[in-house]
């Protein structure tokens, strides 16, 4: 059985990997057209397990396999369903897959608590370049300001909720409001720790906190054949010496990471130098404040940059996700799991962020690592193994056991 649903939850995400907005790769974004299709293969498998589905204001498609008593707490279990551009199968939508799995495999079996399986329906911050839309509609921190954000067409994310057929207004009815036992989310590692221990699972102890900001740098444009190189405000070159000032930086701080990975020259052409250069900025340290002053300095060096080379450098925040520690009584209860289900208990941090960072702010969050074999992620070649699916779920059914058992939650 164990074995079955896992081959079947990795081929239901390879399946819905062909939802997509671009031909030939994997690209699903905010609410747009492939996400129902990806809803409707996901509500025909809840719904022959009898689970009740719905598709809440924010575009969270939510099935609930109801308690042995109407008053039950909820245990949340779910990731995204959004990807990045040209992403792999299996980031966020293996840990719907598998939620919906692991109620397959109780036979409809109840327990004294319902489980409400979710499909984030924005968490990587693609289309409107804020992240975790989805989650944050659930935790209840899904603002006004949030929802007049636009897109790259002028659309708004309350428009793209309409557009979807759903009502922006009602986003506030998303949010979580009955008792809570907490959030678990199982989702690929994305990098190469557990491959390289030869682990299957790990387990999140906290997830890195990151600082995301757009960087515009802003020149002259001019002619490229006319203009004598004492004379240009070059955008996109005073944007390189920063890019490479970035590289520098996170190469000799410790724990630090720190990506460029957005650049938009304007005009754009081959013979004009740039007016504008417009650069995102990705910044990640486990520690809160090494992280900060991290930041801090690369816009200093930023606009040190631009005064030497007389550009003007305008910062425009879109992220300050602190650092997030998982909730220590879920990650006993995993870890008591994995030892039973004879699997090696490996505690790590995750350098990817998570919904579970934003779940953790309206309830107890924790989560399961799966080995990403190669270390790959945020890439065609992302995969995952089906025996480490099939051992993923082995220890989320012996979790929910423990959890009926040992009745050890407090709401
Ligand atoms: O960017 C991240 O860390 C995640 O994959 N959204
Ligand atoms: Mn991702
Ligand atoms: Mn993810």
């Amino acid at each position: 059985m164990l074995a079955e649903r896992a081959a079947e939850a990795v081929e239901c995400c390879r399946f819905l990997a062909g939802c997509t907005e671009t031909a030939g790769a994997t690209t699903r974004t905010f609410l747009s057209p492939p996400m129902r299709d990806v809803h409707a293969h996901l509500t025909a498998w809840m719904t022959r397990l009898g689970m009740t589905v719905s598709v809440d204001a924010a575009g969270n498609i939510r099935g609930r396999h109801r308690g042995s008593a109407p008053d039950a707490p909820t245990l949340f279990i779910g990731s995204h369903l959004d990807t990045v551009p040209n992403a792999g199968a299996f980031d966020g939508i293996l840990g719907v897959a598998m939620a919906i799995a692991l109620v397959d495999l109780l036979s409809g079996r109840r327990f004294p608590f319902a489980i409400e399986v979710v499909g984030f329906s924005e968490e990587e911050g693609v289309r409107f370049g804020v992240p975790f839309i989805g989650s944050r509609a659930l935790a209840g921190t899904l603002d006004a300001a949030l929802l007049g954000r636009v897109d790259a067409h002028g659309a708004s994310v309350g428009d793209a909720i309409s557009q979807f057929g759903l009502d922006p207004r009602a986003v506030p009815a998303a949010a979580v409001t009955g008792a809570a036992i907490g959030f678990v989310e199982f989702h690929i590692e994305q990098g190469p720790v557990l491959d390289s221990l030869d682990l299957p699972l790990g387990i999140v102890d906290v997830i890195v906190g990151s600082r995301r900001l757009d960087v515009v740098f802003t020149g002259a444009a001019n002619h490229a054949g006319t203009t004598p190189m004492s004379a240009r405000r070059d955008a996109l070159a005073g944007a390189a010496e920063w890019i490479l000032a970035v590289e520098r930086l996170a190469r000799d701080t410790e724990g630090l990471v720190a990506t460029v990975g957005e650049i938009a020259a304007h005009p754009g052409a081959v013979n004009v130098i740039a007016g504008t250069c417009r650069t995102s900025l990705d910044v990640r340290h486990p520690d809160d404040a090494i992280r900060g002053s991290a930041a801090d300095a690369l816009l200093e060096r930023a606009h040190e940059i631009g005064s030497r080379r007389g550009l003007r450098v305008d910062v425009e925040p879109r992220l300050d996700q602190p650092s997030t520690v998982m909730d220590s009584a879920l990650v006993a209860q995993l870890e008591h799991a994995v030892a039973r289900c004879h699997q090696q208990v490996h505690r790590m941090p995750s350098g990817a962020g998570h919904d579970a960072m934003i779940m953790a702010g309206r309830m107890p969050a924790a989560m399961l690592f799966l080995r990403s074999p190669g270390g790959v992620s945020h890439h065609p070649d992302e995969d995952v193994r089906v025996d480490d699916v099939a051992a993923a779920l082995a220890v989320g059914h012996r979790f929910l056991d423990d959890l009926e058992r040992g009745r050890a939650w407090s709401t």
